[in-house]
C-alpha cells in the first residue's frame, strides 16, 4: 500500500542496484524491489550464491524484468564485464539483507563473488541493511566491521529490535522494506539524476 508522505516520484527512472545476501530476511527484499519498480525505478538485482538458497532468482527477475546476476564469470550481455557494467550503471546500491559475512567482506575489501566485487567497483550511493542473529550483531568482529564501514561514511539502516527468525528476541531484524524505501528516496533526493 502506498504511503502518502513518500515522494515516490524521486525514484522515477533512477538506476538502482539491489544486492541480496544469504539471510532469511531476503524474502522481505522482494517487497522492497516491488515497491521500487512500481515507483518507476529501473532495478537490477545481484544475489550471492547463498541468497539463492533463500529466495529464487526468478522472483527478482520477474519483479524487475531484468536478469538477475549471480556469477561473476557468466558471459556478459555486452563487452564489458558484468561487475563493471552493473557498478557503473547504478546511481544507488542497496544491500538488503546484508549478512555478517557481507559486512566483513565490504569492510576489508574482499571481492570474491559478483556482489562484493560490484561493491568495490561502484562509486554509487551505498545503503546497507544488516540482518542477523543478535549474538552475531553483538560479536566484537561484527561491531568492529560496522564501525569501520561507518567511519568510511557507509550508510547503514537497522537492524531493528524484535523477534528474530532464529526464535530469539533482540537487535538483528532487517529494517522494514518501507523504511529502506524512505531512506533510498532521501539519499536519491539529495543527488541530481544522472
Ligand atoms: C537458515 C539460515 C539463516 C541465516 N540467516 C542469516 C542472517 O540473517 N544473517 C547472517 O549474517 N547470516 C545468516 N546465515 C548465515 C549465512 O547464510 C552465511 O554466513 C553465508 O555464508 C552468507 O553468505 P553471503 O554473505 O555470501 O550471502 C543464515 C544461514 C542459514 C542456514
Amino acid at each position: 500500500m502506498a504511503t502518502p508522505e513518500l515522494n515516490l516520484s524521486t525514484l522515477k527512472d533512477r538506476e538502482i542496484l539491489v544486492g541480496v545476501t544469504g539471510g532469511i530476511a531476503a524474502y522481505k527484499t522482494a517487497m522492497l524491489v516491488s515497491r521500487l519498480v512500481q515507483a518507476g525505478a529501473a532495478v537490477s538485482v545481484v544475489m550471492t550464491e547463498h541468497a539463492t538458497r533463500f529466495v529464487g532468482p526468478l522472483t527478482f527477475q520477474t519483479l524487475t524484468g531484468r536478469p538477475v546476476s549471480i556469477d561473476p564469470f557468466a558471459t556478459p550481455e555486452v563487452y564489458q564485464s558484468d561487475h563493471i557494467a552493473l557498478a557503473e550503471r547504478a546511481e544507488l546500491v542497496v544491500v538488503a539483507p546484508a549478512t555478517a559475512n557481507a559486512l566483513a567482506k565490504l569492510a576489508h575489501g574482499i571481492a570474491d563473488d559478483l556482489l562484493s566485487t560490484v561493491l568495490l567497483a561502484t562509486t554509487a550511493l551505498l545503503l546497507v541493511a544488516p540482518a542477523m542473529n543478535v549474538n552475531m550483531w553483538n560479536h566484537p568482529a561484527v561491531r568492529a566491521n560496522v564501525a569501520l564501514l561507518e567511519s568510511r561514511g557507509v550508510r547503514l539502516i537497522g537492524p531493528e529490535e524484535g523477534r528474530l527468525a532464529c526464535g530469539t528476541v533482540g537487535r538483528g531484524r532487517m529494517a522494514e522494506p518501507e523504511d529502506i524505501l524512505k531512506e533510498i528516496i532521501v539519499m536519491l533526493g539529495s543527488r541530481a539524476q544522472a
